[in-house]
């Protein structure tokens, strides 16, 4: 398996990105008020500054050097070695630290301890896997951290069909009939009308209105698009409501179903949901509207064999549909409001971005593919604004990753943000610069240097759903509009939420002006 690993690594082209430039040739950098700077600094500017202390050993993955510590079964090899370095602290403390700031949190750690270490994450002794040669470590460990270390309540109400809580053959057969049934590009081409006259929709509203919050609107949007899109039944307020009710007890902390606790009312929330759904997809079947094609998605899932080639429940179809559009709305509220937000400081990147989508046809997948620069827009936001770090696995056995032994019971994580601003890889990380991903693009990064989605077998199987979607918006939006920016009462005022999902709060309000 190393040498595997040491091949694949060899053959990888490994070019750094450019330097940042703008358009007039001069270095972009993030164009910030006082106060945006000084949040920007605290959660930015650490992160470059601990990763230049292990950007050496990055450069050695760059030449294509890098020591891939393969898992190593063996655990008699893996217990010679040492734990990875860090003091895992107070468990209380560190969360608070890490909610305040969780790039700067990380950022310091990688300065302290380098690009693999120990930490407590939520209580518990958790392994923080960043930098080539960990993540590879990582994916290559994978069959001994499969199962999920998840918080309790999330678990129990991610249910048995989530597939973040599932292993082995049942998880790859439901990834299979996720991805067969609404995230591959054929199930795309039927999507593409839908998000395109959504994207008009929320347009033309906007326009009207000149204002909007980002955050809190765009959430809205996702929802209302993904129910259309994944299971062709709109939801309406009190379904929403439903959601939003069982995406906060996902992260309750209390795992009592008590009417009071956010946990409780998360469960009470998603069994009326699927209740709901099944019986409109159950009429659906019944009046033979389901063969309507705004159901072709549903129709796919309703299709579902599980591993033992069973077919799905109604009450697994319905729980999946619910999953699919909770697993999707708040990702990509989260890119398409740092995006805007992002864009707003930068008039060149605007432009640049109009002259490409006015220039060019975008009605198809292949069209859509060629806006090379609306495409570096969306992963330079992923790179300097992530929505989230990686996925948390349980250690099952002790591994090895990185030279580092990680003894069973830990949680592992594969982290994408400490790649992200490693200077080796995207110099002058702090600055927002799309054309580094037009000169480069995101798949010619070394392998194990960008994953926004997680890494992995839970890898997301999303994040091009994401793209197309957060594309034809982009591709509208700036034809509409020439300058946007935020209230004078929202100016600084981000109120960004941390965890689980990074986004701004719900109140930052931006104005647009029309083309
Ligand atoms: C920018 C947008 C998105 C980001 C940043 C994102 C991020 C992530 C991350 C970090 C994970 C965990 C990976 C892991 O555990 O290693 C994940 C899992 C997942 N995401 Fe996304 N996601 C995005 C959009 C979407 C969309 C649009 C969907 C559509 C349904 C989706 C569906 C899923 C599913 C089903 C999983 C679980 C995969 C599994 O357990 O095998 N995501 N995503």
């Amino acid at each position: 398996m190393e040498a595997v690993l040491r091949r694949s690594i060899g053959l990888v082209p490994l070019p750094p990105h450019p330097p940042a430039r703008a358009s007039n040739g001069t270095v972009a950098r993030l164009n910030f008020t006082q106060t945006h700077w000084q949040s920007w600094q605290f959660s930015v500017c650490a992160p470059v500054v601990a990763l230049a202390s292990f950007s050496s050993r990055s450069s050695r993955v760059a030449r294509g050097r890098c020591r891939v510590h393969a898992a190593a079964s063996n655990k008699t090899v893996a217990n010679k070695l040492s734990l990875p370095p860090g003091k895992p602290g107070n468990a209380f403390l560190d969360l608070l630290k890490y909610v305040k700031d969780p790039d700067g949190f990380i950022a310091t750690q990688v300065k302290n301890y380098g690009p693999v270490f120990q930490m407590n994450y939520f209580g518990r002794k958790t392994v923080i896997v960043g930098g080539a040669d960990g993540v590879l470590g990582f994916t290559s460990a994978e069959k001994e951290i499969t199962k999920s270390a998840l918080p309790d309540t999330f678990s129990q109400l991610h249910t048995a069909y989530g597939t973040m809580n599932q292993a082995g053959k049942i998880h790859k057969s439901s990834r299979v009939n996720l991805i067969s049934a609404a995230l591959c590009e054929e199930a795309f081409d039927a999507f593409l009308p839908v998000i395109r006259r959504r994207c008009v929709d929320f347009l033309d509203s906007l326009e009207s209105r000149g204002t909007f919050f980002p955050a809190q609107e765009f959430k809205d949007w996702s929802v209302a698009l993904f129910a259309e899109l994944f299971t062709g039944i709109p939801f309406d307020d009190e379904m929403k409501r439903l959601l939003y009710t069982y995406n906060e007890g996902l992260y309750g902390l209390v795992p009592l179903k008590l009417p009071f606790t956010a946990f409780g009312r998360g469960f009470k929330a998603k069994d009326e949901l699927v209740k709901r759904l099944r019986k409109q997809i159950e009429d659906l079947k019944r009046t033979g509207q389901i063969e309507e094609p705004q159901y072709a998605a549903l129709r796919r899932l309703m299709k579902s064999k599980d591993e033992n080639g069973e077919p799905w429940s109604m009450d697994h179809v319905a729980t999946s549909a619910m999953i699919m559009v909770w697993g999707a709305y708040v990702e990509l509220a989260s890119l398409l409001a740092d995006a805007i937000y992002l864009t707003a400081s930068y008039p060149e990147v605007r432009e640049k971005a109009f002259a490409e989508a006015s220039g060019a046809p975008a009605a198809t997948q292949s069209e859509l593919k060629k806006l090379r620069y609306l495409q570096g827009i969306l992963d330079e936001t992923l790179r300097v604004k992530p929505p989230s770090g990686g996925g948390f696995r349980l250690a099952e056995e002790d591994l090895e990753i990185a030279g580092y032994r990680i003894p069973k019971g830990f949680v592992v994580s594969a982290d994408p943000r400490i790649t992200n601003m490693d200077p080796e890889l995207h110099p002058d990380p702090l600055s927002f610069n799309p054309d580094r991903f037009v000169e480069c693009p995101a798949t010619s990064l070394p392998k194990g240097t960008w994953f926004p989605g997680g890494i992995g077998l839970h890898g997301c199987p999303g994040i091009p759903l994401a793209m197309l979607i957060s594309k034809v918006f982009l591709a509208d939006f700036v034809q509409r509009f020439k300058n946007w920016q935020p209230t004078s009462a929202s100016k600084g005022k981000e109120g960004w939420v941390t965890i689980p999902i990074r986004i701004l709060g719900d109140k930052y309000e931006m104005e647009v002006t029309k083309r």
